[in-house]
């Protein structure tokens, strides 16, 4: 299979469907739960949260010339901005040829953290905790045999002393490999499970049990070169270099230049089920692990024009748990993804945003990021101004000519048209 398909942007919303359909023999009912004639319900979102009175569908596009470790993807994003799904495939044919995306993985360790107050003698609590680790791990692992049965569970742990307000606090970290899960539940059982035990080794008092979302011992990293990216135009190329040494240098830029990265990272994220906010604390955590807050990604000029960009960053994502089963959006999703790790998942996140960080950089070293950005954001905004759907590409159309794009503008489009309908 192929994930490059030529004009795939240019189809409609169905021809595109039963391409992917065709290609990936979904089923004609598989087909009704993206359309949204089947599948999710109000029944099943009331099993998922509390209170509820209905859902909030987001658009669901399909990143197209993916190749990853060698496989080509399509990569289902879920996102309600414009330019997101389009930027993330032009970057992904860029880098198609010279081998598309090459991916890394750490492993799946969390961490689960027992905070431990109120200790006589802090470093001789933490000295009994390691004496007595043996113990803690085979009670962590007695609470989910399911899980070491698949060769995960409790590996390890670390005791941190850290100084609060007004004591000295020590942080027991369970080392735990959580596998193809995102892992919260697991790791969050075992942390309360064992902080009795943790009390009487210590004689302290535990408070917080929970996981880290800052999951430093997941981390995934990809790869990858972009052959003369600009027909050896030097001064894009040098922009281009100037803009990821500011994100690089100044936290102020790369906040936004992060912000580009998870638009592919959370798209991809949200589409499978997993949590998006845990990857985006993780990721924004992880991005200042050096005490200052950077780029997650570097770009790396080899001669005049191949340029050859690297992401690395925690996540905490799976394929079994929560909404990735769940939702059955989100298991069509990991179907069309064809993924059975969660190494391969966070392999193609991390190359989603790796892509979407070379688009953004390479609009801002262009033109900019408004004239494209726009062009897509006035299809919304021209149904929203009262466009009647077979009228939208027309008032894009003005709106493109004359490069107005507010409200107002759009609105005197639609009223422009409608007074020069002769069928009116
Ligand atoms: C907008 O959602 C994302 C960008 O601001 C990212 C960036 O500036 O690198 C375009």
């Amino acid at each position: 299979m192929k994930s490059r398909i030529s004009g795939f942007y240019k189809l409609l919303p169905e021809q595109r469907l039963n391409k992917i359909a065709s290609l990936l023999e979904l089923s004609e009912e598989e087909k009704k739960i993206f359309t949204g004639e089947e599948g999710f319900t109000v029944k099943q979102a009331d099993r998922m949260i509390e209170n509820v009175i209905g859902y909030l569908p987001i658009p669901l596009g399909i990143a197209a010339n993916f190749k990853v470790d060698g496989e080509d993807v399509f990569v289902p994003m879920a996102t309600e901005e414009p330019s997101v799904v389009a930027a993330a495939s032009h970057a992904a044919k860029l880098t198609y040829d010279t081998g598309g995306f090459t991916t890394s993985y750490s492993g799946s360790i969390m961490r689960g953290q027992i905070q431990v107050t109120s200790m006589v003698d802090t470093y001789g609590a933490l000295a009994r905790i390691y004496e007595n680790k043996e113990e803690i791990i085979e009670l962590c692992n007695a609470q989910d045999p399911t899980l070491v049965a698949f060769g995960g569970g409790a590996k390890d742990l670390d005791v941190h002393v850290v100084q609060g307000e007004s004591e000295k606090m020590l942080v027991v970290h369970l080392l735990i490999d959580t596998k193809d899960a995102m892992g919260a539940n697991a790791v969050n059982t075992m942390a309360e499970a064992v902080s009795p035990l943790i009390e009487e080794i210590t004689e302290g008092k535990v408070v917080v049990r929970i996981l880290s979302n800052l999951a430093d011992q997941r981390i995934v990293r990809a790869r990858a070169t972009f052959e003369d990216p600009f027909q050896g135009n030097q001064t894009t190329m040098k922009k281009f270099m100037s803009a990821n040494h500011l994100a690089v240098a100044d936290p102020y830029r790369a906040a936004t230049h992060n912000k580009g990265i998870m638009n592919g990272v959370s798209a991809v994220v949200l589409a499978t089920g997993n949590d998006t906010r845990a990857v985006e604390a993780g990721a924004h955590a992880y991005a200042s692990i050096s005490g200052k807050y950077s780029s997650l990604t570097r770009w790396e000029l080899k001669g005049e024009n191949t340029l050859v960009g690297t992401i690395e960053l925690p996540l905490a994502v799976g394929l079994v748990g929560g909404a990735t089963q769940s939702h059955p959006v989100a298991k069509l999703a990991t179907k069309i993804l064809n993924v059975k790790t969660a190494q391969q998942l966070a392999g193609i996140i991390a190359s989603t945003g790796l892509a979407q960080n070379f688009a953004a950089i390479k609009a801002l070293a262009g033109e900019g990021i408004q004239k494209g950005h726009m062009k897509l954001h006035a299809r919304n905004m021209a149904s929203v101004a009262g466009a009647p759907d077979d009228q939208i590409d027309q008032v894009v159309e003005h709106a493109v000519k004359e490069q107005r794009f507010g409200f107002h503008d759009m609105k005197h489009f639609v009223e422009l048209l409608r007074n020069n309908d002769p069928n009116k």
